[in-house]
């Protein structure tokens, strides 16, 4: 397999300057294609996109994204394919490596993904899994320096699940010098091995990672709510029994009122207005989420050229 960061397997791969640096290109890709349009950074090149899972957001911005940038993307079925079943994950992933310069993977396990990078020769980018979803914090700190100017000192207060785009945002946060607070009742917080993973990192850069019970603590001194669905894709069959335990975590007026002047709120979407954010949060001007998502375009777009090294005249 080629060095971890020739792909985008997880953030814990990639140094605090990669990311910084992914959010800086980022910003000047979408500032560039208003003042200048398409560019050709990826001319020549294809770019084949496996979804094991429903997508909105991901497929499109990809797909646009590698549209803009001069490139082809190619849509792999997942049926058609059998991976691990008609055929063994190394064998596809050789063979696609031969074809293609690069695979988007969204897949149930995080292993699958990093079987496609251990046995094939072009990056990898996760676009989602149930452990990680980086694309989606890194667009998350695209829209942070927009609204805020910086990432280093501000506090995200993550109120839900502590699942895979809560388990990218702590790992954005401690390399980026954030303070990451996770609100979540009892038996949902993240993996232990992973805040062990970004513990130290929180100290080093100078941020901080706590966990509340009790959602009315953690936004005291947040600048921004991250909000997310209560049960995560793949996962249906809990949403009964998670439901009642998540009802004290819906963000309400109520509990934004609780948070600083000025503290946004944002969500990774799709939302479900009613349970774990109203329609009066949803359609404020202190919702970020639909800035976001117009970011996952460009924050790929971003990742697309740091991983590809593109090398054509722009
Ligand atoms: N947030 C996100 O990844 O959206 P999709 O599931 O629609 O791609």
């Amino acid at each position: 397999m080629q060095n971890r960061d020739h792909h985008l397997l997880t953030l814990k791969d990639w140094s605090r300057e990669r990311i910084q640096e992914t959010i800086d290109l980022a910003l000047q890709l979408k500032s560039d294609l208003k003042t200048k349009g398409p560019s050709d950074r990826l001319r020549g090149q294809t770019i084949g996109m496996f979804f094991e899972k429903p997508s909105l957001r991901t497929v499109t911005t990809f797909q646009v994204g590698i549209h803009q940038l001069g490139g082809e993307a190619i849509m792999l079925d997942p049926e058609s394919i059998g991976l691990g079943k008609r055929e063994s994950i190394a064998d596809v992933s050789r063979c696609l490596s031969r074809w293609v310069n690069a695979i988007v993977v969204r897949c149930f396990k995080q292993e699958l993904l990093e079987k496609l990078a251990e046995y094939g020769s072009v990056p990898v980018i996760n676009a989602l899994t149930d452990e990680f979803h980086p694309c989606q914090a890194l667009a998350f700190g695209q829209t942070m320096v927009e609204h805020f100017g910086a990432l280093r000192g501000r506090t995200v207060a993550f109120i839900g699940d502590g699942n895979n785009v809560a388990n990218s945002l702590m790992i954005l946060a401690a390399k980026t010098g954030m303070n990451f607070t996770l609100a979540c009742p009892k038996g949902f917080e993240q993996p232990a091995d992973l805040v062990e993973y970004a513990s130290p990192i929180f100290a080093q850069n100078g941020g901080s990672y706590r966990v509340f019970n009790d959602p009315k603590e953690a936004v005291r001194d947040a600048d921004i709510l991250y909000s997310d669905v209560w049960v995560s894709m793949g996962q249906e069959e809990q949403k009964d029994s998670k439901q009642s335990h998540f009802l004290p975590f819906q963000i309400n007026d109520s509990l934004l009122a609780l948070a600083p002047q000025g503290c946004m709120v944002t969500h990774c979407l799709p939302a479900h207005r009613g349970e774990e954010i109203t329609d009066a949060i949803m359609d404020s001007p202190r919702n970020l989420c639909f800035e976001e998502a117009e970011n996952r375009l460009h924050a790929q777009k971003a990742v697309m050229c740091q991983l590809m090294q593109a090398t054509l005249p722009r």
